[in-house]
């Protein structure tokens, strides 16, 4: 029997113009990706998980917001905010919720859910096109007191930013081009028929976000690697007379992967790029193809110095515009057939 536990009503009343609704999103789980595109092997879990199916499970188990509810400037993020949630800091796995096992160089899909964020747009206005974007950092070293403003458009592709003890692994937009929630809206239609999966216990009949990345090759083996996937969502000022300033609205999760050095795990580090996605696969255990070639073309070689990751995301890290901008028009583009840009 099908269990659907996605936020599929929450949707709905968005959609019904009740929008009191204020479910957002963070990593639900981690499935390391084999050569093919296919997601393999058991998924992994963020630090504090709590599965929406537990008695009583209300968001904000799950949901860390900065700037956090209440400051008088909602634009205004402050030195000693924290990067993690306070269930969330330093390796805390919860029962049943284990760490993902990966291979150095391993590709990785972190999924969420959109909870109308992409499908009703039209609910949050003054938000970016791209629905935000979302960026994962990653480090050996991380703080169990580790603060936001340290990390986020500091730590850069080469690792030289800030204290450089971490890196920026990935920056994409929140709409991976795919994703959706069953509602009424015309997006979530229109995604449904050209996006259609089957129905399963994970997922329910929505198709969840992801972002694909990959754990750098010299990822030390027998030892947990950390991950900070920060949702970067806006509004812009002079949109609405709510707010005339504008606002930040940033959600981050924490994770730890644990590194193995697996035989069974390191057949999906792919040396060879990403010649092997197979196309017209099921959607439900898919990678996206152009984040899967993009991890696929960047990462260095396994023996390479640091000289051979291209550099071009990290020198527009520090700006506001996504460094991603020109895929994310491809997949408007694709989408969105009927709108034109003004
Ligand atoms: C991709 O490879 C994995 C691991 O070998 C396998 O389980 C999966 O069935 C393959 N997917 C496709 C679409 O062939
Ligand atoms: C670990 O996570 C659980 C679930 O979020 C939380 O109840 C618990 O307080 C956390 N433990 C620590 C030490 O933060
Ligand atoms: C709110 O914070 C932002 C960012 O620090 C700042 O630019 C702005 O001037 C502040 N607004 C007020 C009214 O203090
Ligand atoms: C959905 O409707 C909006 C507003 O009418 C329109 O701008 C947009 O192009 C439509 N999108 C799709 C995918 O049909």
């Amino acid at each position: 029997m099908l269990l659907i536990r996605d936020t599929g009503l929450g949707g709905l009343l968005l959609a019904l113009g009740l929008s009191t609704v204020n479910a957002h999103s963070w990593v639900e789980q981690l499935t390391v990706i084999a050569p093919n595109g296919t997601f393999v092997g058991a998924p992994g879990y963020p630090r504090g998980n709590v599965q929406r199916t537990v008695a009583g499970f209300s968001d904000v188990e799950m949901t860390y917001l900065i700037p956090p509810d209440g400051r008088a400037n909602q634009s205004q993020i402050l030195p000693t905010d924290k990067m993690c949630k306070d269930t969330q800091e330093l390796y805390n796995q919860t029962e049943g919720n284990p760490r993902l096992q990966a291979s150095p160089g391993a590709a990785i899909a972190l999924r969420f859910q959109e909870n109308g964020h992409v499908t009703l747009p039209q609910t949050q206005p003054g938000k970016p096109p791209n629905r935000g974007t979302v960026y994962v950092y990653g480090t050996t070293e991380p703080k169990a007191d580790e603060k936001f403003l340290d990390i986020h458009r500091v730590w850069n592709r080469d690792g030289t930013g800030g204290d450089r003890r971490g890196v920026l692994l990935s920056e994409q937009n929140f709409d991976d081009g795919r994703c959706y929630q069953i509602n009424s809206g015309n997006i979530s239609e229109h995604r449904q028929v050209e996006f259609p999966h089957v129905a399963d216990q994970t997922m329910g009949a929505d198709l969840w976000c992801q972002q694909d990345i990959a754990l750098p090759a010299n990822a030390p083996s027998g030892k947990p690697y950390t991950l900070y996937w920060v949702w970067d969502w806006p509004t812009a000022p002079h949109v609405t007379a709510a707010l005339p300033n504008g606002k930040q609205e940033i959600y981050t999760t924490c994770i730890d992967v644990d590194v193995v050095e697996n035989a069974d795990l390191t057949h999906t580090y792919v040396k060879a790029g990403a010649a092997g996605y197979v196309e017209d696969q099921s959607l439900d255990r898919a990678a996206i193809p152009s984040q899967f070639a993009e991890i696929m073309d960047t990462r260095p070689a396994p023996s390479g110095s640091s000289e051979s990751v291209p550099s071009s995301t990290a020198s527009t890290s520090a700006s506001p515009e996504p460094a991603t901008k020109t895929t994310f028009l491809t997949i408007y583009k694709t989408i969105y057939p009927s709108s034109t840009p003004v």
